[in-house]
């Protein structure tokens, strides 16, 4: 494996595995190719993109022409799939781009790595292929439908897909596999759960949450907010992709999850309760900052007689810690506001790992009480990342989504 193909790596996922993989795999070239959708962000990348090792080339996944000759141009040898419309809510919108990206997008990647890779180019059927290669489809668990309050999504049950958004995954998982079985590509699929971390688009339950609490705005709960997700942090779900395109046995599904179930309120009230403190510490330690800058201030008075004489000079000032404009006790659950449901809402989700953990020995590092916390601090400290986004078109898009929903 040398030349990496990684579509959709301006996104939340593809961006962090970007750079997983150029900090684990010094040796490969990281090709990634991404539309730059409203959810592709180059500033996810700004800390890499000098790395002789990454390329970066704006282009759409469905686009044959160009997607044949990135192959060609970088003698691609691996896939990794990322690119995707990835957002439900958007999906019950405007399912059409879902379908024309996941599905059509996907096979069109399916048959340049096909051309690239088979042994004799001439021959329509051949289902030899140069050693090593490999596509790695990035599916999610949505595929598998929904639950009731028992049972676990396991790889060999049927999919029975909800929302546009996850009918047109299921539909790409069905081409990926079709690929295997018809021409022998050697290909995996995953299936993760839901995944948090730093530079997820706020349109998504989590960094929606923690940038309307840190504007105090009301926090959109669909229907009671008991459906349930099994949550992931991302940097584990990248682990889990390195370990399957390494180790992942051509042909198999693997799913990926952290046994890490909750209810969507629960998940809302954690963030207010962490965002809250966090910010009131802030606030605790300038103040305690504040009072010893004053403390010296004052013994620096007092022993004046040791001091050069400034009595003639600008008044001596100390200037006040950067402090936050926030007001930590509004921060509180009268935010939470449950308005309408999503139609078709999938109740709940659950990841069995048994195979991912068990045949490849993976395992995720996270637990989720430390993720939670430290994403909710990236986020704090990235202001600036978020601002940018919610600054753009992202007001049209919350005020459609949530303005009529009660
Ligand atoms: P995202 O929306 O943050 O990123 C998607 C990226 O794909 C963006 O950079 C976008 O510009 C790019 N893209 C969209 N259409 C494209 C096209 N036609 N051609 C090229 N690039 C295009 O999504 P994400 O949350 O990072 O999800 C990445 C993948 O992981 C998706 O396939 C998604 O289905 C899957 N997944 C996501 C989760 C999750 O919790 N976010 C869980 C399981 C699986
Ligand atoms: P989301 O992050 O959109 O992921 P998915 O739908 O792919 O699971 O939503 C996670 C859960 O949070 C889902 O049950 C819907 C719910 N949700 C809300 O209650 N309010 C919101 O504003 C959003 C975006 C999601």
């Amino acid at each position: 494996m040398k030349n990496i193909l990684i579509t959709g790596g301006a996104g939340f996922i593809g961006s962090n595995f970007v750079k997983r993989m150029l900090e684990k795999h010094p040796e490969y070239k990281i090709i990634n190719v991404d539309a730059l959708t409203y959810a592709g962000n180059l500033e996810n990348l700004k800390d890499i993109d000098h790395n002789k090792n990454y390329t970066f080339i704006k282009a759409d996944i469905r686009d044959r022409e160009k997607i044949r000759e990135i192959f060609n141009t970088y003698d691609i040898d691996s896939v990794v799939n990322f690119a995707a419309e990835s957002h439900v809510d958007r999906s019950i919108e405007e399912p059409e781009v879902f379908l024309t990206t996941n599905i059509i997008g996907t096979q069109t990647l399916l048959d340049a790595a096909k051309n690239h890779w088979k042994i004799n180019p001439n021959d329509k059927y051949c289902r030899d292929y140069k050693a090593g290669v490999k596509f790695l489809q990035v599916s999610t668990d949505e595929v598998y439908g929904a639950l009731g309050e028992t049972g676990m999504f396991v790889e060999t049950m049927p999919l029975m897909p909800n929302s546009p958004y996850s009918a047109s995954k299921a539909s790409a998982d069905m081409i990926v596999r079709a690929y295997n079985e018809t021409f022998g590509l050697p290909v995996n699929i995953t299936r993760c759960s839901n995944n948090y971390g730093a530079y997820q688009f706020p349109e998504k339950l989590i960094p929606l949450m923690i940038n309307n609490c840190l504007n105090e705005k009301e926090l959109p709960v669909y229907g009671d907010g008991m459906q349930i997700r099994d949550w992931l942090h991302v940097k584990d779900h990248c682990s889990a992709i390195d370990t399957v395109l390494h180790k992942g046995e051509d042909g198999e599904v693997y799913n990926i999850g952290g046994n890490n179930e909750k209810a969507n309120i629960e998940i809302v009230k954690l963030i207010i309760d962490t965002v809250r403190e966090k910010i009131s510490s802030v606030i605790a330690r300038s103040e305690s900052d504040v009072a010893i800058s004053d403390m010296s201030l004052q013994g620096a008075k007092r022993h004046s007689n040791l001091q050069p004489d400034t009595s003639n000079s600008e008044p001596q000032t100390v200037s006040k810690p950067q402090t936050t404009n926030h007001e930590p006790n509004l921060i509180n659950y009268q935010l939470i506001k449950y308005v309408k449901d999503r139609p078709g809402h999938d109740k709940r989700y659950a990841i069995d790992n048994t195979k991912i953990t068990t045949e490849l020995g993976w395992e995720p590092k996270y637990t989720f009480e430390q993720g939670i916390k430290e994403t909710i601090q990236w986020y704090l400290d990235n202001t600036e990342w978020i601002d940018n986004i919610v600054s753009g078109d992202y007001i049209k898009y919350y005020e459609k989504m949530y303005s009529n929903r009660g």
